[in-house]
């Protein structure tokens, strides 16, 4: 029942996106309250954090429910009930439930007990591993993360962090767990005399209860607190308590995310991105005006000489164009990937274009990922299409194949890397492990609606003109001349994909720390900016280089291109896993770790070699489309 609830509302988010014009996404309307007025406090899952690398500690790439057992967390009343979520955000890991923590608006409250639990010891081996390691609260008010307040050390600015640690390591490196909170909540006053919520922070605090019936949580700034230690040998009891203040704000209710998205030295960054991309350009401006007058020479001198003897020897890429368009080995599988990559490349695309420019809001929890679902499916069709068109490119046959393999193979790869994960997760009773029913939901969004959708865009492609291919291909194929070490698809990939990387490095640092360490990213426009720069540099540097290769006699480029312009995928690999000096906790972390990024480089890496092969198939359709042969 619950699955086929799920099922629907996938599929009415679906078609509603499909159908209407406007992007409308639900969930990010205001709410005003009065004086009075009960606010909901929601937690979400516990998660790892980036901490200071020191020897000793170990960082853990998973999260936690709120409620799971051995963190004893004080219950609701009425007991616990999930917040329903969207798809996206629960494929990101959000678990959201209410809380027993009781907030009215503008009704300052001090020291409300939560309750008293007892931790055996195993449990408090548990938490205590968990508080060494950094691990978060993630609360949230009203749409808004409950936050730490913080002071940029270079610039001064005051930032909110959301997020705050279960506990904290005295200067003996002994953990103490957080059992009182001071929630500060800002509220803005509207001129029609409502409110509305505008900022959370707070201040916890490790305190040991004398008497849990006489909670006293008020200090002077010189009292000396003595903090909660779970013991390792005997079982502890533990009074959880929070006090709650309303403080009036300036910030209007539209401006209240920019203390959260703090963007630590933005200078920096920039300036690398301007200093790159200036590269970029003037490289650009070069390579484009170099490689058009050779190749234009190179069309007016072959269309001149006759075909003598003496000038064989210089014809360079002219002599092997009765084997350019012979199809290459593997067409199939080459076709899919081009296909795959370009649903990818859109969806990538059209994504970042929309985060950029504020349509996704962050409050609106999981949109981006429900957004770049929503899309990879919808350019199934896209996808399909372009994949049945470089197939009968390569002159294939088994165009059912072609059809059913497209919408299986590389989303395939993916969804069976994310089941492997998973299994990981299940068994450390993580709370990013994607509920069965969620699974299945999305395996059969796949198989019902992709796949048929993604076979329209096949058939249509059927019934298209194939392109046409400038020169005939020779019935006996040409031998390769022996080729210089250098030229080698190995090695071209690693020269090729060293350029792009450049233009995402920096990108990477963050995207990797929203993915494992559960921090907003929003740096939409900066990215999109990298992404495109790192496009284009992929396919230039693929065009150069295919060039040399077609002159050097060698037609093999269908297949070269993409593996050359993919060369990226080694980089982005390799730099997360020698640069990262996590000190990763146990087998699932490891696994998670590199399982991820090897999918994020594979991922990358079909885009760049769809976009190196197209280029560089554009390439050769256009310069032995202008020369004359007989
Ligand atoms: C509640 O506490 C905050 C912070 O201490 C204070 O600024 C505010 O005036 C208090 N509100 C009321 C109604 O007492």
């Amino acid at each position: 029942m619950v699955g086929f609830k799920k099922l629907s509302t996938a599929l009415t988010i679906l078609f509603s996106i499909s159908s209407s014009n406007a992007f409308y996404l639900p969930g990010v309307a205001p709410t005003s309250y009065n004086v009075g007025d009960k606010v909901e406090l929601d937690v979400n899952h516990i998660t790892p954090s980036m901490r200071k690398q020191d020897e000793n500690s170990v960082t853990y790439l998973y999260s936690y429910d709120y409620y799971f057992e051995k963190f004893h967390f004080c219950e609701p009343e009425n007991g616990k009930q999930k917040q329903s979520e969207s798809l996206g955000s629960i494929l990101f890991g959000d678990r959201i439930f209410n809380s027993p923590f009781e907030f009215k608006l503008l009704e300052n409250t001090t020291c409300n007990k939560l309750c008293t639990t007892n931790y055996p010891k195993d449990d408090s081996i548990f938490v205590n591993k968990n508080i060494r390691a950094g691990f978060q609260f993630n609360m949230m008010i009203d749409g808004l993360p409950v936050a730490r307040t913080l002071v940029d050390a270079k610039t001064d600015d005051i930032f909110y962090s959301s997020g705050f640690n279960i506990g904290f390591d005295d200067e003996e490196n002994l953990p103490h767990l957080y059992n009182h909170y001071d929630f500060f909540i800002e509220y803005h006053l509207r001129s029609d005399g409502t409110y509305r919520v505008v900022g959370a922070t707070v201040n916890p605090i490790s305190i040991k209860y004398i008497d849990p019936d006489e909670i006293k949580c008020e200090f002077d700034e010189d009292s000396i607190i003595e903090p909660v230690r779970l013991s390792e040998e005997e079982s502890t009891d533990v009074t959880f308590s929070y006090s709650v203040f309303w403080v009036p704000s300036d910030t209007a209710w539209a401006t209240r995310w920019d203390k959260y998205l703090h963007v630590y030295d933005p200078k920096i960054q920039w300036f690398a991105l301007l200093n790159f991309s200036l590269i970029v350009i003037i490289l650009t401006i070069i390579m484009s005006h170099v490689l058009f007058k050779t190749l234009k020479n190179d069309i007016t001198k072959y269309n001149e000489v006759n075909l003598d003897d003496d000038v064989i020897d210089e014809m360079g890429w002219k002599l092997i164009y009765g084997d350019v368009f012979r199809p290459p080995k593997n067409p199939m599988l080459l076709s899919v990937l081009v296909g795959s990559g370009i649903q990818i490349l859109l969806m990538a695309l059209t994504s970042c274009f929309l985060a950029a420019f504020g349509l996704l809001s962050p409050s609106n929890r999981g949109s981006l990922a429900t957004v770049m679902f929503v899309l990879y499916s919808l350019y199934g069709s896209i996808g399909s299409y372009y994949s049945a068109i470089i197939y009968k490119f390569f002159q294939g046959q088994d165009w059912k194949i072609n059809m059913l393999l497209t919408p299986i193979l590389v989303p395939g790869g993916i969804f069976a890397t994310f089941i492997f994960i998973n299994f990981f997760l299940i068994i450390v009773h993580s709370s990013g492990a994607v509920p069965l029913g969620t699974m299945l939901v999305i395996f059969l969004i796949w198989i019902l609606v992709s796949v048929p959708y993604s076979c329209i865009g096949s058939l249509l492609a059927l019934k298209k003109k194939a392109i046409v291919i400038p020169v005939k291909v020779n019935q006996i194929s040409r031998q390769i001349p022996p080729q210089p070490w250098y030229m080698k698809t190995q090695y071209l990939s690693l020269i090729a994909g060293i350029f792009p990387f450049g233009a995402i490095a920096i990108e990477m640092y963050f995207i990797y720390n929203s993915l494992w360490f559960n921090r907003i990213f929003y740096m939409f426009g900066f990215l999109l900016f990298c992404f495109v720069l790192m496009l284009i540099t992929c396919m230039l540097v693929t065009l150069l280089l295919i060039y040399f290769s077609l002159c050097n006699e060698n037609y093999n480029w269908q297949w070269k291109s993409y593996f050359v312009s993919g060369g990226i995928s080694i980089y982005i690999f390799l730099h997360a896993i020698i640069l990262s000096k996590l000190n990763l906790g146990g087998l699932t972390s490891v696994v998670l770790y590199v399982g991820y990024s090897a999918l994020i480089a594979t991922i990358v890496g079909i885009m760049c070699g769809t976009i190196g092969f197209l280029s560089s198939m554009y390439l050769t359709l256009h310069i032995y489309g202008q020369i004359k042969v007989d």
